[in-house]
């Protein structure tokens, strides 16, 4: 499974490059205005440092805008990946990007329905927001198992991007869900290499090899 950065913070995406894990970020416009930076001077940035797939969402909310908005997004990088809210309008527009080839990420999507719609319109990922739904007491990762088998039963292409990931465990089910990517908050990765026990077991085979008297490696 791929994993993607969900932040604007350029400091996270570094930090993230260094660990080699990350595939893609995903940006959205609340992470934009949280990073205090100009839109596309982040983005110039965050392609620079990682060379992966970076969605970038348009704010206009008709599809002509929508498009004029991914002209000028498209143009920045051959990574950026236009980020499209599931509204009719949205929709409208991934099926043009989508004849001209430009790579779409159809994001909001809290039902099947709405997946399968953007299957149809040639989205390249679908962004299923699991926390969200958790947040309103309605099963996630339903969700991704929905929509697995609908794009499964059809042959749809559409890459399943799990996101609004609130703790390790919506990765793992994710995975296990069959997603194809899942897309995490910079402190969502840190616990997800992180284990006590791997901690405790490497200080005391430290402190064992100390005790040895054994030469240094190098
Ligand atoms: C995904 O592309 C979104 O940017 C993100 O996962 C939303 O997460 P949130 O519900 O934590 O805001």
């Amino acid at each position: 499974m791929k994993i993607f950065l969900d932040s604007a913070d350029l400091n996270e995406i570094r930090k993230v490059a260094e660990l080699g894990v990350c595939d893609g970020v995903t940006t959205n416009p609340t992470l934009i205005a949280k990073s205090g930076q100009d839109f596309k001077t982040v983005l110039k940035e965050i392609v620079s440092l990682i060379p992966g797939p970076i969605s970038a969402e348009v704010v206009s909310t008709e599809h002509k805008g929508m498009l004029a908005e991914a002209e000028v997004l498209a143009k920045l990088n051959d990574n950026i990946v236009i980020k499209l809210p599931l509204t009719p309008e949205g929709l409208r527009a991934c099926k043009v990007l989508s004849g001209q080839g430009v790579r779409t990420n159809v994001t909001l999507c809290f039902q099947a329905g709405q997946a399968l719609l953007a299957a149809k319109c040639g989205a390249t990922y679908i962004s299923p927001f699991i926390g969200r739904l958790d947040d309103v007491s309605i099963d996630g990762m339903t969700l991704i198992r929905d929509i697995r088998t609908i794009y499964d039963n059809y042959g749809y292409e559409t890459e399943i991007l799990a996101a609004s990931i609130r703790h390790p465990r919506h990765v793992i089910d994710s995975a296990l869900a069959g997603a194809d990517v899942a897309t995490c908050p910079y402190k969502i990765i840190a616990q997800l290499y992180s284990h006590p026990l791997t901690d405790k077991g490497l200080a005391a085979f430290l402190e064992d090899w100390k005790q040895s008297g054994q030469k240094a490696i190098v």
